[in-house]
């Protein structure tokens, strides 16, 4: 089981406060989701806790910082699916793509298959994927990522580009991992968390880089509270 505790977390880049005084503790099995606006500081806390930007405070797994395991540890750890797939991709074909990191960590390609299947992306393995369309990079960057089966996950918008078989899919694999990994999910989009609320541990809210609350699933109900946040509440599409 893990652990994650993230620790008067502050990050700047370019001069400009992102994120200030973030304390989090997530405990595996479990799912969990930072809901916030455009800009609060969501990508930034994920592509903190993988260790891809420096930051002050403390992040630390399993009373580990996370800056002082090797990368490839890290890795094997901790999987970061990227809000715009582009970022991730370097390989040829998306076959390549997606066992890199089996290759990459020593792993075996057993679950290759059955990502592949899971996704329904078999007829896109020897395409690049720099080619592919919104909704298909972004089932290969999330299968790119799973396929290692790590127990820490992080999903950055996941459900974005995503159809009606897409969304199932995310979210079938979401449901069942929740009693299994660590998986955290950001998003400005509290529908995907609704949609999964029986598995969902709790629901930081974030605004303007600091957690404003701690939320219950069942408090996504409440418009008021997602409004003054700046996050479209459930029921604004069919008012
Ligand atoms: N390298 C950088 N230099 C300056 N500002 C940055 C940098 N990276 C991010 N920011 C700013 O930090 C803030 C938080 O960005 P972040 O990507 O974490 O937001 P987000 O909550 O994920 O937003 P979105 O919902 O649009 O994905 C934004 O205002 C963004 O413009
Ligand atoms: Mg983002």
């Amino acid at each position: 089981m893990y652990q994650v505790d993230i620790r008067n977390l502050r990050v700047k880049l370019n001069g400009k406060d992102i994120l200030k005084d973030i304390n989090i503790s997530f405990q595996s099995p479990s799912l969990y989701f930072i809901l916030g606006r455009n800009g609060s500081g969501k990508s930034t806390l994920l592509r903190a806790i993988a260790n891809l930007i420096p930051f002050d405070g403390e992040i630390v797994i399993n009373d580990r910082d996370i800056r002082d395991y090797e990368r490839k540890e890290l890795s094997r750890l901790i999987g970061y699916v990227w809000q715009n797939p582009l970022y991730g991709f370097f390989e040829e074909t998306v076959e390549r793509e997606i066992k890199f990191i089996l290759r990459n960590l020593g792993l075996k390609d057993s679950a290759f298959q059955k990502i592949v299947d899971f996704f329904n992306i078999s007829h896109l393995l020897h395409r690049s994927p720099f080619t592919l369309s919104g909704g298909e990079a972004k089932r290969v960057s999330i299968s790119s990522v799973i396929v290692a089966d790590q127990p820490i996950l992080l999903f950055d918008e996941p459900e974005s580009e995503m159809d009606l078989d897409g969304l199932e899919r995310i979210i079938d694999y979401m449901k069942s991992n929740a009693s299994k990994k660590l998986l955290i999910v950001a998003t400005h989009n509290p529908l995907i968390a609704y949609k999964v609320r029986n598995s969902v541990r709790e629901i930081y809210l974030l605004s303007s880089g600091r957690v404003v609350r701690k939320i219950s699933p069942s408090q996504l109900e409440d418009s008021e509270l997602l409004e003054s946040i700046g996050i479209v509440p459930i029921d604004w599409w069919y008012k």
